[in-house]
């Protein structure tokens, strides 16, 4: 039976690198069956969490009333999420961070999402650029008991277009059969 994946996609810049990843990733996923939803967290108006506490006390509920409901919406029927970023200084773009942190909300009731997976793009050609999100991916995965579908990294991207032809596209696509 197909999964419900949702994909929070951090990147900024439309129809760059990451969003050709996630594309990739999109087309595997769906050829197998699956039913995608991908949220382009940038374009949304999501606030850092407050840490006040709030939704342990109050059904879930966050005293923020901002575009994050859409996405605690999702997450609340998702069996897989994946998380795309470009590295930003050595780590996931703020902007995704934002909406990761907002998931607090649902910390004590759970979700249904048993896996997850993660596609970096980022400009330098080292391993260690990336070291530090892979391991806050892995970590939070842990921590929330998600088994580790995958993760796609891509380097060496300045220009837009820069992923063309290039064979982690692939890898994505696979990766999105897969999940
Ligand atoms: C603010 C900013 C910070 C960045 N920091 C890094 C970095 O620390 N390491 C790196 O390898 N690339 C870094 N990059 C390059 C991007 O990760 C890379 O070009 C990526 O492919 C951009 O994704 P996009 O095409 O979806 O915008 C940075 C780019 C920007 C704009």
């Amino acid at each position: 039976m197909g999964k419900n994946i949702l994909i929070l996609s951090g990147s900024p810049r439309k129809g760059a690198t990451t969003d050709s990843l996630v594309g990739a990733f999109i087309e595997g996923a769906r050829s197998a069956g699956n039913t995608v939803t991908n949220v382009r967290v940038a374009g949304l108006k999501i606030g850092g969490c407050l840490g006040c506490n709030h939704c342990f006390e109050d059904e879930s509920q966050c005293v923020q009333k901002d575009d994050m409901a859409q996405i605690i919406d999702k997450l609340k029927e998702s069996d897989a999420l994946v998380f795309a970023s470009p590295i930003y200084f050595f780590g996931l773009t703020a902007q995704i961070k934002l909406a990761i942190d907002r998931t607090y909300a649902l910390l004590r009731e759970g979700t249904p999402v048993k896996r997850a997976a993660l596609l970096l793009t980022c400009g330098a050609d080292s391993p260690d650029v990336t070291e530090p999100a892979i391991a806050m991916f892995r970590a939070m995965a842990n921590y929330q008991q998600w088994a580790e579908a995958g993760v796609v990294v891509a380097h060496g991207l300045h220009k837009p277009d820069d992923l063309k032809g290039r064979p982690e596209l692939e890898q994505a696509r696979q990766l999105g059969v897969n999940i």
